[in-house]
């Protein structure tokens, strides 16, 4: 559910007409929701009522500051993957207790910065990653929680550029290795394990492959502990799909997902930690576009729009589909014809949408794509010299421009030119 409805034949978000977004800010633009923003978010908090928990959005999805403070002020924790992350969450006012630090491939820098800012774990990923953590933490005189990574080899039946769970994927340390990890982390003076951590992959669409890996999870917790192991938290990772289409079998609730859990781990007693990204803000967020040219080629219409493929990748990289609407709301009965929808992007793969129905459109017009919010601005680039296209955050019947777009000169002048010319 989200709160982009039609209303008196126009689009809105939440009480603001798209429309008038448009007319202040421009096209492109990228929209969100907090009422949708919350609701996902407390979705999954009730979710795990009765356990002990935390919710960390996994930040990387959308990082927007306004979005994080949102969330934050909600009582949300993030999940952190860089020290760009690290610092914005704390920016954004969350406590370094209530962040987690994910990552193949965190740097001593960053640890650092982690370590002497505050920060609620570690998730390591492997021994060498180990080793530098307990330098450097006892270079400043601290103690790094950890939960180690584990890569269960569990298929997540996701795009196979999303999937972190198989034993092929650079995450995490092959469960079958676990028990020894652990026994190296225990002699390590830096380090204090704390629980176990796992993330099999993105846009899962059934409860099974979690069910199998959290159900080797609850095993090795038992035989960690009978190794002597302190393991109170566990980290069970992203991954929950959305909805990218109104027709398709809607994938499990956030109250499912939180009820397998219970099932699977409930008798362990320990804090339980989810990294939901992609369900907390994919829904919550539109990318508004205007129509530039609608073009005739050989036995197909091109609808060139002023969004590109550096503004949204995930149909050049992932194959996605996104839903594209129509700002205004077609008359009933309106016969839709295949576009094929592009961007300005001198490219072939800035290609939105290939022969998608859509109700006649015409030069100047606004359309939406749906569930947008989710690695979208998040992933943007400035390819072919595009400026970043804006943010705005709508709530009731309020919006604001939560990140503006850059002029041309700022940036033409983030170059510098060396003293030879
Ligand atoms: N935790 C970890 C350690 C992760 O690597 C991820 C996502 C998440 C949590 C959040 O997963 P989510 O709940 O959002 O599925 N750019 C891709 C998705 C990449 C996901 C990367 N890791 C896309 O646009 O589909």
């Amino acid at each position: 559910m989200d709160h982009f409805l039609y209303r008196d034949g126009a689009l809105y978000a939440e009480d603001v007409p798209v429309a008038e977004i448009a007319a202040a800010v421009g096209t492109p633009f990228y929209v969100y929701s907090t009422a949708t923003l919350l609701r996902h978010y407390r979705l999954f908090d009730e979710a795990l009522d009765g356990v002990p928990h935390l919710v960390c959005y996994a930040m990387k999805a959308a990082g927007n500051l306004a979005i994080l403070k949102t969330l934050a002020e909600a009582g949300a924790g993030m999940d952190v993957v860089s020290q760009g992350e690290y610092l914005r969450a704390r920016a954004a006012g969350v406590p370094g207790e209530k962040i987690v630090f994910s990552g193949v491939g965190k740097t001593a820098e960053e640890m650092r910065t982690a370590l002497t800012g505050g920060i609620r774990q570690f998730n390591v990923e492997s021994e060498p990653e180990m080793e530098l953590l307990n330098a450097v933490a006892l270079s400043l005189g601290t103690v790094a929680p950890i939960t180690i990574r584990v890569n269960p080899d569990v298929d997540a039946k996701t795009h196979a550029k999303i999937a972190t769970g198989k034993s092929e994927n650079k995450f995490g340390i092959p469960i079958s290795r676990a028990r020894a990890v652990y026994a190296h982390a225990a002699r390590l003076p830096g380090l204090k394990v704390v629980g176990i951590d796992v993330h099999i992959g993105s846009q899962l669409t059934d409860l099974a492959p979690f069910e199998q890996a959290y159900a080797k999870v609850a095993e090795l917790t038992e035989a960690l502990r009978a190794d002597g192991h302190g393991i109170d938290r566990l980290d069970l990772g992203g991954g929950l799909g959305i909805p990218y289409t109104r027709s398709n079998v809607a994938p499990p609730l956030p109250t499912d997902y939180g009820a397998m859990i219970k099932r699977t781990l409930g008798h362990l007693g320990c804090e339980i930690e989810i990294e939901p990204g992609r369900l907390i803000a994919g829904n919550a967020g539109l990318l508004v576009s205007s129509v530039i040219f609608v073009k005739s080629g050989e036995g197909r219409d091109f609808l060139i729009l002023d969004a590109a493929m550096n503004d949204l990748i995930r149909p050049a990289m992932y194959d996605a589909h996104h839903d594209i609407i129509p700002v205004v709301e077609p008359a009933p009965g309106t016969e839709q014809r295949p576009y094929d929808v592009v961007g300005p992007v001198c490219e072939t793969g800035d290609t939105f949408a290939r022969g998608r129905d859509l109700p006649p459109v015409k030069s100047g017009d606004l359309v939406a794509f749906r569930s947008a919010g989710a690695y979208g601005a998040a992933m943007a680039s400035e390819y072919n010299a595009r400026p970043l296209v804006p943010e705005v955050l709508v709530k009731g019947d309020q919006f604001a421009v939560i990140r503006r777009r850059p002029t041309f000169d700022e940036m033409i002048n983030r170059d510098s030119l060396p003293s030879w010319l």
